[in-house]
């Protein structure tokens, strides 16, 4: 009976790995592929892992806003560092049904990193075009390491993405940014975990701004589980720009986009207008953080809460601490409500950031008393 028992056991946990690459997560295609309306049954169930990623609970930041509860999504605990691989898999399914040979992508680093890997998961070929000297160097590392085939296009990311746009429209490769609408629908899965944890959707939903696709993702997958009631509320979508590349919150197209957040220094994002009707038809805001506040939150993280993000994620915990400051009127007081904070990469692919504030590397000679000295342990 026993044997049994484990026998079918086993046959129900062979048939669960036969369905999804990463038996242990499931992976974003095996556990939401019922919610994303273009997978079907020829539709690879690839994955590298990504998605169920923790939402982990605020120990000091908590306070300083004084909401009822603060949670961060750590989607940098995805595969590749990055909330890009939620996307990128439906992506490469998408491509790989389709039975094309090749991915192309402009990136601020993480879209190229996640499309670097999971075509060196699925035999496809990965052009990447990236703009000059403007992406951190944890990140091309990456698209290296896959073995991409990196083109350094001397411009800024809305020219390297016009170009993408372009030669996808001319040749035979997946144009793999989030105005492929696939990617989009991976992202939203996010959202789906988030109500799934909480119980219910937060009431307020933090989260970075860029090429603006990701705030379009969150917003369709919290609508969806509330139209599915699953779902009582849909949160106030808060995005934040980085001030020197802030074209949403300044209405216009910016021509040079600046900030030390390499991830979303663009200037004319893809999915504006979509991004705009996110904010609108959840009541939220999308606005601007300069890059001191963007560098404190930063510091702010690592140091109080432990979680090293890269600047672009830490965006938006200082798009939270300065609205919590001054949180406007005509909305419910901080007290009362439950936040959450999207932290969407990992710190890891930006060492220079964090070394270039204030590293405190000592050097010592190698005996007890130098090295206990300079700990500060001497009476
Ligand atoms: N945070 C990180 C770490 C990002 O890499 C990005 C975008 C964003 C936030 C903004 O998300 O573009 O959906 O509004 N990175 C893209 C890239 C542009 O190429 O990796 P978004």
């Amino acid at each position: 009976m026993r044997r049994l028992r484990r026998k079918l056991k086993n046959s129900a946990r062979m048939s669960y790995i036969a369905e999804t690459e990463s038996p242990s997560r499931g992976g974003v295609l095996h556990r939401y592929g019922d919610r994303i309306p273009d997978v079907g049954p020829n539709t690879p169930l690839i994955s590298l892992g990504e998605g169920d990623t923790p939402l982990v609970r605020s120990r000091r930041l908590h306070d300083q806003v004084g909401c009822r509860e603060l949670y961060f999504k750590l989607e940098m605990c995805n595969p590749t560092g990055s909330f890009k691989d939620r996307g990128m898999v439906v992506a490469v399914a998408k491509a790989l049904e389709s039975e094309s040979k090749a991915l192309l992508c402009a990136s601020t680093g993480n879209t190229s990193a996640s499309a670097a890997a999971y075509a060196a998961r699925c035999g496809l070929d990965a052009y990447v075009l990236v703009p000059h000297g403007n992406i951190a160097r944890g990140k091309l590392a990456q698209a290296v390491a896959h073995g991409a085939r990196i083109l350094d296009v001397r411009g800024n990311f809305d020219d390297a993405l016009r170009l993408a746009r372009l030669i996808s429209e001319q040749h035979p490769v997946a144009l793999v940014n989030s105005v492929n609408p696939d990617r989009l629908e991976g992202q939203k899965t996010a959202a789906f975990e988030i109500v799934d944890t909480l119980g219910d959707a937060p009431d307020l939903l933090f989260i970075p701004v860029g090429n603006a696709g990701n705030i379009t993702a969150y917003w369709r997958g919290f609508v969806e589980y509330y139209r599915a009631e699953i779902a009582t509320k849909k949160p106030r979508m808060m995005g934040w720009q980085a001030e020197g590349a802030a074209p949403i919150v300044i209405g216009k197209p910016v021509d040079n986009p600046q900030s030390v957040a390499s991830a979303i220094r663009i200037g004319n994002p893809a999915s504006w207008r979509l991004a705009e009707a996110a904010r609108d038809e959840s009541g939220g805001e999308i606005n601007a953080v300069s890059d001191d506040e963007i560098i404190e939150a930063y510091r702010l993280l690592a140091r109080e809460e432990g979680i090293f993000c890269e600047p672009a994620s830490a965006a938006c915990v200082a798009g939270l601490l300065k609205y919590a400051r001054n949180p406007g009127t005509g909305h419910s007081s901080l007290s009362t409500q439950i936040i959450v904070c999207v932290i969407t990469g990992h710190g890891l692919k930006d060492p220079e950031t964090a070394l270039g504030i204030d590293s405190e590397v000592r050097e010592v000679e190698p005996n007890i008393e130098a090295v206990v000295e300079a700990m500060g342990l001497t009476t």
